[in-house]
């Protein structure tokens, strides 16, 4: 038996495990928010005065209003806090354009409904789409964000498209940042579009830098006021990644126009958010959000640089794979030669490596290289990671090898 052999064996004979299918947040990145418990010593007054107790205020407090507004780059009054989860948020966006229309008429009146999305992606904006049984439309992203004269292309193309998902600031899974020229040209496009077009801006990873001073995102309101376009943005933001995964706050942002649509939708569903959890979040986030992000980097940086340094040891020189080095967010994209990214998850499951599932990056779950691997580094501990990488190594290689 070769040297690779043997070391697989031994890998399986000693299995790790470890779920690496979604970016969760590592225990020690919660506790540093374990200070909202107790945070307002029973007072719940608002700083307009009114009780954050009782019934109201659909839009949100004025005080996590204001810490939106500083995620997403725009004013307090583009801002919609609601709820726990972007995703919710995203669902609300899309099941009002849909059926009862956004800024414009209801999509459902206009024929079957396409979003174009650049790929690879994150798996949930392509369950959600297909929930509503919207065709998706793959575009490839590229370093500085979606290939554009693609895209611009599907726009000026297609007469359907109505939506576009995009996630601006290291993007899942690639972590690539879209730049000023890019966010310009998203904003300017549906004014290129042969109907309603929908613009959905995922800001997941808005402050999630590993380095600071931090990277910029060019704000998309402001070009896409420039472009007489900013009815048809839609952002999104949420504290899951900040403060507690499933117990944080969630942002819409966007025009007046399309903030009273979501409003309209948002008082049939409930009398008013959970004031209680906005006035906590924002008395612990407001006016320190850098400092609480370095903290998160501080933990989070090390781990990506052991998948950088592990793929570059075992991987790196070989043409057998090339990755992405990300410099915020949540994960890496592991590409290996085409044809092999399902053998490869599938054997590193049998050494105890779960991994999400290859070709949940792409709609349909069709990866038509068959070659993207996505790795979510923040729940493991350092150690690992250096081995789920080796475990990736081996079975990229061990494959490559056995392929006919
Ligand atoms: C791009 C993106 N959007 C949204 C979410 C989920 O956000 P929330 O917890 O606010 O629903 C994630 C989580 O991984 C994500 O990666």
């Amino acid at each position: 038996m070769g040297a690779l052999e043997s070391r697989w064996d031994e890998l399986q004979r000693s299995p790790l495990t470890l779920d690496l299918t979604r970016g969760k947040p590592a225990p020690e990145q919660l506790a540093l928010s374990d200070a909202l418990d107790g945070i307002l010593g029973g007072d719940y007054r608002l700083e307009d005065g009114s009780d954050a107790r009782n019934y109201g205020g659909l839009r949100g407090i004025p005080e996590a209003r204001r810490l939106g507004a500083q995620l997403l780059g725009t004013d307090s009054e583009n801002i919609i806090v609601c709820g726990n989860s972007s995703l919710q948020a995203m669902q609300l966006v899309i099941d009002t354009a849909m059926r009862y229309g956004l800024c414009d008429e209801r999509f459902s009146a206009l024929g079957s409904a396409h979003a174009v999305v650049p790929v690879p992606g994150y798996d949930r904006h392509f369950a959600l789409t297909e929930s509503f049984d919207i065709e998706m439309i793959p575009v490839p992203i590229t370093a500085t964000g979606p290939d554009m004269d693609a895209l611009e292309e599907t726009i000026r193309s297609d007469s359907q498209c109505r939506f576009l998902w995009c996630i601006p600031k290291y993007s899942n899974p690639t972590g690539c940042i879209y730049d000023p020229a890019t966010v310009d040209r998203i904003a300017a496009l549906p004014n290129e579009a042969r109907g309603p077009l929908l613009i959905l801006w995922d800001n997941a990873y808005a402050v999630h830098d590993f380095n600071f001073p931090k990277a910029e995102l060019a704000p998309i309101l402001t070009s896409a006021r420039k472009h007489g376009t900013d009815d048809s943005i839609i952002m999104f933001a949420s504290t899951s990644k900040i403060t507690f995964a499933g117990g944080g706050i969630a942002f819409i942002g966007g025009s007046e126009t399309t903030l009273n649509a979501i409003e309209a939708r948002l008082a049939v569903m409930t009398i008013g958010p959970d004031k209680v959890n906005q006035l906590r979040h924002a008395k612990f986030l407001n006016g320190r959000v850098d400092d609480h992000m370095a903290a998160h980097a501080r933990i989070l940086k090390p781990k990506f640089e052991t998948v950088e340094r592990s793929l570059q040891t075992h991987l790196g020189n070989r043409d057998l794979a090339t990755w992405t080095r990300p410099e915020g967010g949540y994960f890496v994209t592991l590409s290996t030669a085409p044809g092999f990214a399902t053998q490869v998850v599938a054997m590193a499951a049998t050494a105890g490596l779960v991994l999400t599932p290859a070709g949940a990056t792409f709609p349909y779950g069709h990866d038509p290289e068959d070659s993207v691997i996505r790795i979510a580094p923040t729940f493991a501990s350092n150690d690992e990671i250096e081995k789920a990488i080796e475990i990736l190594a081996v079975c990229l290689e061990l494959s490559i090898r056995r392929s006919p």
